[in-house]
């Protein structure tokens, strides 16, 4: 198909992006021996069956296993390595990508040996193929407030390395309000920020995150598309929805491919991107997305282009490097 061909050809940006959702089983299975910790699953074969998810917390449950191994500088920097390599071959030239540290202080990993690792390759990855980046760091949102401010203190010497601040984990019964203050003081300190809203949750948490914590842009928004004022508003706003189609498909956000609302996101004029979530345990990464929105949806060219310029236009690159990629 033509199209799959161009969808891999094209120059892409990756918006929304778990660097331990990229943990692949192999991987995880060579980190975990070489630093001498027990996985639950015996093997690859045994894990990657265990990839069946029939909501968000089931997904989120062996997400956090899987991290847990990661122990040392090198575990995060080859862990963001193996993920860059991967989307350079496919013609990503700009990632934005988040990093769960409360997944890792939790377990008694230092914040500073979590960002080392990944800053470091991010910085690699920018000298060797002249790819750019950004650091997003997420909030745990099934953890108190109280534990956000934590981190952020914790961040505080990192803050150049670090361009926003986003909001992740389970969604159900943790709107976006129970974290206004820290988000205000993220937005003092200049970060960007983004939050998950409309994946599981209602309307009324995307709504929670335009108007107390003025985010930046939207991650997922499917949810969005029930409220017709909503959808005004995030038009009006101009706001980017990072939208992650696999991730959609796995996580019964959407029951089939063929339903999935990214046509009619841009029917509706906003700004969707597509992007991959956590590609190890989705099953797929950038390429795979788009070949499966092209094949489920029967998206067109100028719907592609489209795609493909939001995530250019809905970025946390400067107006100057956005150019040089329209
Ligand atoms: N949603 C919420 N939390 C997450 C996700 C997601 O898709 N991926 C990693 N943490
Ligand atoms: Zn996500």
């Amino acid at each position: 198909d033509t199209l799959i061909t161009l969808a891999k050809q094209m120059p892409k940006t990756e918006l929304h992006l778990h660097i331990e959702g990229t943990f692949e089983p192999e991987q995880m299975f060579a980190i975990a021996q070489r630093n001498k910790v027990e996985l639950t699953y015996q093997t690859v074969e045994a894990l990657k069956a265990a990839y069946q998810f029939n909501n968000l917390q089931d997904f989120l449950d062996l997400y956090y296993q899987g991290m847990s191994v990661l122990l040392h500088e090198v575990d995060f920097y080859d862990l963001t390595m193996a993920y860059l390599e991967k989307v350079n071959d496919e013609n990503v030239v700009h990632v934005e990508i988040f990093f769960d540290p409360q997944g890792h202080t939790e377990r008694g990993v230092p914040f500073d040996t979590q960002i080392k690792g990944i800053y470091r390759a991010l910085q690699d990855a920018e000298k060797k193929w002249g790819m750019t980046t950004r650091l997003i760091m997420s909030f745990l949102r099934h953890l108190s407030e109280e534990s956000a401010f934590e981190t952020l203190a914790a961040a505080k010497p990192y803050l150049d390395w670090i361009d926003g601040i986003g909001l992740d984990s389970s969604e159900l019964g943790h709107p976006p309000e129970k974290f206004l203050r820290v988000f205000q003081a993220c937005k003092d300190l200049g970060l960007k920020v983004t939050a998950h809203a409309g994946e599981e949750g209602p309307p009324e948490y995307v709504w929670q995150a335009i108007e107390q914590i003025h985010v930046d842009r939207i991650d997922h928004g499917n949810r969005a598309l029930e409220d017709e004022k909503l959808v005004e508003t995030i038009r009006q706003k101009n706001l980017t929805l990072t939208v992650c189609p696999l991730s959609n498909l796995k996580l019964c956000v959407v029951n089939d491919m063929t339903h999935h609302p990214i046509k009619r996101m841009l029917a509706l004029g906003l700004n969707a991107t597509v992007n991959s979530d956590d590609p190890a345990y989705f099953g797929g990464y950038m390429n795979d997305n788009y070949s499966a929105l092209i094949k489920g949806t029967g998206i067109n060219k100028a719907e592609l282009y489209q795609l493909a310029q939001n995530g250019i236009t809905g970025s946390w690159m400067n107006k100057e490097q956005q150019q040089n990629h329209l």
